[in-house]
Formats: structure tokens, sequence, C-alpha cells
């Protein structure tokens, strides 16, 4: 689901300069829509491409996934300027982009998504900087295969 996501992006985050790292090694299994998650993720990494758009110095984005007590747990952090509203970012029709570049309702369907697979999806602003954001699903049953 990962490979597939950034296949889709590699023509954006090629232009953009960015340069964007996926989990080393199996990543695990997770209870959700593969389809739908891939829409997820591809709209986190879209995020942290536009935030970091035309930004000096390293625009990096990092995807992580560790699994503990029957939870996996997906990040996704960016090196860009961090949320300015954290509060609200997942509210619908919230966004900072000019009229037409974005709609704010990435997010707002992102957070429905995920809550439909038993899921949670947060955000925070990382102490190094940049936005972090975090999604926690219920791990497959059996587990163990490459999400
Ligand atoms: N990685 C990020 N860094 C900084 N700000 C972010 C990041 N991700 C989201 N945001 C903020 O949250 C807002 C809402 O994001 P969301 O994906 O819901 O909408 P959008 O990207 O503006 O529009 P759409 O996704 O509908 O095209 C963004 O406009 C931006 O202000
Ligand atoms: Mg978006």
């Amino acid at each position: 689901m990962i490979a597939d996501a950034l296949e889709i992006l590699a023509p954006r985050i090629a232009a953009a300069g960015a340069a964007v790292e996926a989990p080393d090694g199996p990543v695990p299994a997770v209870h959700g829509g593969r389809v739908r998650l891939q829409q997820v993720l591809i709209n986190l990494v879209s995020n942290s491409i536009d935030a970091m758009e035309g930004q000096d110095g390293p625009r990096h984005v990092r995807i992580g996934a560790a699994v503990r007590d029957g939870r996996v747990r997906l990040t996704v952090r960016d090196s860009g300027p961090g949320l300015t509203d954290p509060d609200r970012i997942f509210d619908p029709f919230f966004t900072t982009k000019p009229v037409g570049a974005g709609l704010g309702l990435g997010l707002s369907i992102s957070y429905g998504i995920v809550q439909s697979f038993g899921g949670d999806i947060r955000a925070e602003n990382c102490d190094g900087g940049g936005a972090m954001f975090t999604i926690d699903l219920p791990a497959a049953r059996g587990d163990a295969a490459a999400a």
C-alpha cells in the first residue's frame, strides 16, 4: 500500500525536489480498506509536499510503521514549517491554501476513513520542527504480512 502510494506520487515528489523515505523492512498488515488507506496516505504526503514548497533546506518526508499491542502506528513526518492551527486541520473546508489550490477536505475525509477502520488519526508539531501525523490502526489478524 505504501509503495503503491509513493509510486502514484512519484512525479509530484520529483517535481517538488522532495525526498520521501518509506519504512525499511516489512510493514505489519492492518485492518482496513487498502484503497481508502492509500488515499489517506496520499493526502498526507501531498500536504507535506505542499507545505514544503519553495522552502530552502531539506524537503523531507519520513513514513514510519511500528506495531504494538495489536495496533499498528503509521507516522508521516515532514521537515516543513509545521501546523499553524493543529486544532482545526481536521475540520471540513479548513484550508490555508489559496483559492483553487485546496478545498480543505483531505484531512476531514481522512479522519472519517481512519475512524471507519476503528482507528485514530492525530497531528502535532515536532520539537525539531515540521508536522507529524500519526495513524493508529488495528493490526490485521494473523499479522506479519506486508501491508
Ligand atoms: N504537513 C503539513 N504541514 C503544514 N500544514 C499542514 C500540513 N498538512 C495539513 N496542513 C494544513 O491543514 C490544512 C488542511 O489540510 P487538508 O488536507 O484537509 O486540506 P487541503 O490540503 O488544504 O485541501 P485538499 O486536501 O482538499 O486538497 C492545509 O490547508 C494546511 O493548512
Ligand atoms: Mg490536502
